[in-house]
């Protein structure tokens, strides 16, 4: 029986993907991801998220010039923007939809998919005008979608230490 430690793994070895092999995502597999994304948590169970899947290749193009770090989209097979309704959760919308788009990047982590969030929050308004989203609706995150065409190392993280406390902070815990 597994102890965890498998799913510790697959948790860890997530990575940003930017580039894509040049093969198409079934409909099978974006609903598999989009039904386990429901399952994320949120305040009051509000689920104030809802999923624009962007296939078309211009729109997609748009998307991918919202800025200079959007590019990845421009060789994805598909995109997954993960928008908000902010009255449906007035204090906590942006937490409750980033918890949807984790749970999108590890369902698609987990068959065998890679993922990049592309930044949206300071392109809101023009995000929303490709989209043609009514302006309750923030898109919180894009997310570039496809077959990985590249296994990058893990990105530095910040040793524990540096971030741990125990207490009060700034109060050094030596685990036992
Ligand atoms: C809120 C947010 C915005 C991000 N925006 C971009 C982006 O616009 N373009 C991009 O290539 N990566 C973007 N990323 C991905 C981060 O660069 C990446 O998660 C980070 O470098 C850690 O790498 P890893 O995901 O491989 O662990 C974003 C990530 C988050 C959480």
């Amino acid at each position: 029986m597994s102890d965890g430690c498998d799913h510790l793994r697959f948790l860890i070895s997530r990575r940003s993907i930017r580039k894509f092999k040049d093969r198409p995502v079934s409909d099978e597999l974006i609903l598999k991801i989009l039904d386990a994304a429901r399952f994320a948590p949120s305040a009051k169970n509000s689920q104030p998220w809802e999923f624009i899947v962007v296939k078309d290749d211009l729109l997609k193009e748009r998307l991918g010039r919202i800025h200079r770090h959007a590019s990845p989209l421009l060789g994805a097979p598909l995109a997954i923007v993960v928008v908000c309704d902010r009255e449906a959760s007035p204090t906590s919308y942006l937490v409750d939809c980033a918890n949807a788009v984790m749970y999108v990047m590890l369902a698609a982590h987990a068959l065998g998919l890679g993922t990049v969030w592309i930044q949206s929050l300071r392109n809101v308004e023009k995000v929303q005008e490709l989209l043609e989203l009514p302006e309750r609706l923030i898109p919180v995150a894009i997310l570039a979608v496809g077959w990985p065409d590249e296994s990058p190392n893990p990105k530095k993280r910040k040793e524990l230490r540096e971030i741990v406390h125990l207490d009060r902070y700034g109060r050094y815990w030596a685990p036992t």
